[in-house]
């Protein structure tokens, strides 16, 4: 069965009656003139289709938790929508557990994971009752039982390991292989553990956790993983008779980015999944575990639209002809960062021929900010509207104010109606945490 994660473009994307792209029964050129651009729009409906997804194809094994990796989209408002479908959070950051903590989030379902936390960070985890850390290494093993013991209280935790697993992404954002930064080696697992019964008295272990990388095209890696997981619970069972009940195989499915991607459907990751699980389950003689899993991308991307609008153009002789828009880099790093491509529309132009190939710059100085490269549109002119499909995920969540440009807003959308659920920056934004040394003042 198809899902949502594989469509190009939020589900409730049309040609309205006046020739405008809309999303969420709102039209696009409406949008950028009432709220300005760069503005992101997440779609709601869409949203909430994939959360539908994730649970009906994950319906049949009885112990199944989701977590939205916020590091995708953090903010108050995404995070009530997704608490509100029974989601949990997989956090890095105070910033995100504070975030998650503010929108009225259940912090019992929330799951801090990172490779270096910080002594505040691990405190403020355990001060707001954050229901699972993931520890990542030998120092945070011993930091976190200090921490715990200073409150008098237990941290419930899992060991993150690193299984080994390749996966055929780009190299940044592959986590999974053996020399990574991140998690346990699996033969430092042993070790970890000893420590834990012996001399961690304030730490208290429910599982193993792992994740193998992002933007995941691949289906049988994640039986594979699911494998190694389980074999080392049921191997931990067996040399320290402790019963480990928790396996949590973190995210990375893929998305459609552009016509020519083919990510799995959620449901056949599911079927692999727990296929998997539950012949291991036979073969390694465990109780079922709960299986947990931590998508971000595959949740939000595709919900997400940038609109930008058409501003200068250059045709360089026998080069390129390149339109700027009012954004870029700043507030989409992924195409200079990771080659990454995106699909873009004119919203007020959709139905006109794609004749012409233009390169879409962004408005940052830096001859890398190019947002899409020879993409064919109609020949954009300036103040048209540009949708760039797919921004959901790890778009606003890299921003930065390169240039001390503001941030974009953000608005949510459904059933006709539109809410900001992130206000555009303003100039005193930008300078509200600078200061002046007194004596440079006049
Ligand atoms: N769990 C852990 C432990 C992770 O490190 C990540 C992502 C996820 C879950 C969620 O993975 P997802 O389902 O979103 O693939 N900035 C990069 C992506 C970095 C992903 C980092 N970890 C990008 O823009 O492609």
């Amino acid at each position: 069965m198809n899902s949502t994660n594989q469509s190009l473009k939020p589900l409730t994307t049309k040609i309205n009656d006046n020739g405008n792209i809309e999303i969420g029964g709102c039209d696009l050129v409406g949008l950028a003139e009432k709220y300005g651009t760069p503005l992101y729009v997440i779609d709601e409906y869409t949203l909430r289709s994939v959360c539908r997804d994730y649970r009906d194809a994950f319906k049949n094994y009885p112990k199944v938790n989701m977590m939205y990796a916020s590091k995708a989209l953090c903010n108050m408002g995404i995070s009530s929508v997704l608490a509100s479908e029974g989601f949990g959070f997989d956090v890095v950051s105070a910033g995100e557990i504070y975030t998650v903590f503010k929108a009225g989030v259940d912090m019992a379902k929330v799951l801090f994971n990172g490779n270096n936390k910080s002594f505040d960070e691990l405190s403020l985890a355990m001060r707001l009752g954050v229901g699972r850390i993931s520890v990542d290494n030998f120092f945070e093993l011993s930091l976190l039982n200090e921490i715990a013991k200073s409150y008098n209280k237990t941290a419930d935790i899992l060991l993150r390991i690193t299984p080994g697993i390749e996966c055929h992404t780009h190299e940044y954002i592959q986590t999974g292989h053996l020399d990574s930064k991140f998690g346990f080696d699996l033969t430092q697992i042993d070790e970890a553990v000893e420590l834990i019964l012996n001399y961690y008295t304030n730490l208290k272990l429910h599982g193993l956790h792992a994740h193998i990388g992002s933007q995941i095209f691949e289906t049988s890696i994640y039986g594979d993983e699911i494998e190694i997981l389980v074999k080392e619970i049921a191997r931990l069972d067996e040399k320290f008779g402790l019963k480990p009940d928790e396996i949590n195989a973190g995210g990375g499915l893929g998305v459609k980015y552009t016509n020519s991607d083919c990510p799995p459907s959620v449901y056949t990751i599911a079927d692999i999944m727990i296929n998997r699980l539950n012949e291991c389950i036979e073969k390694y003689k465990i109780d079922p575990p709960s299986l947990f899993i931590e998508p971000g991308r595959s949740i939000i991307s595709t919900s997400g639209v940038t609109l930008y609008t058409i501003g200068s153009s250059k045709i360089v002789p026998k080069g390129k002809t390149y339109f700027a828009v009012d954004g870029g880099m700043a507030d989409n790093a992924r195409p200079s960062m990771y080659g990454a491509q995106y699909y873009a529309e004119i919203a007020n132009k959709p139905d006109y021929e794609h004749a012409d190939t233009v390169t879409i710059a962004g408005r940052f100085c830096e001859s890398g900010d190019i947002l899409i490269k020879d993409i064919k549109m109609p020949e954009p002119e300036e103040g048209d509207i540009l949708c760039v499909y797919n921004t959901g995920a790890y778009n606003y969540s890299m921003a930065s104010n390169y240039n001390r440009v503001q941030k974009p807003a953000m608005v949510l959308v459904n059933n006709s109606q539109s809410d900001i659920i992130i206000k555009r920056e303003t100039l005193n934004d930008l300078i509200f945490h600078d200061e002046i040394p007194g004596r440079l003042r006049k």
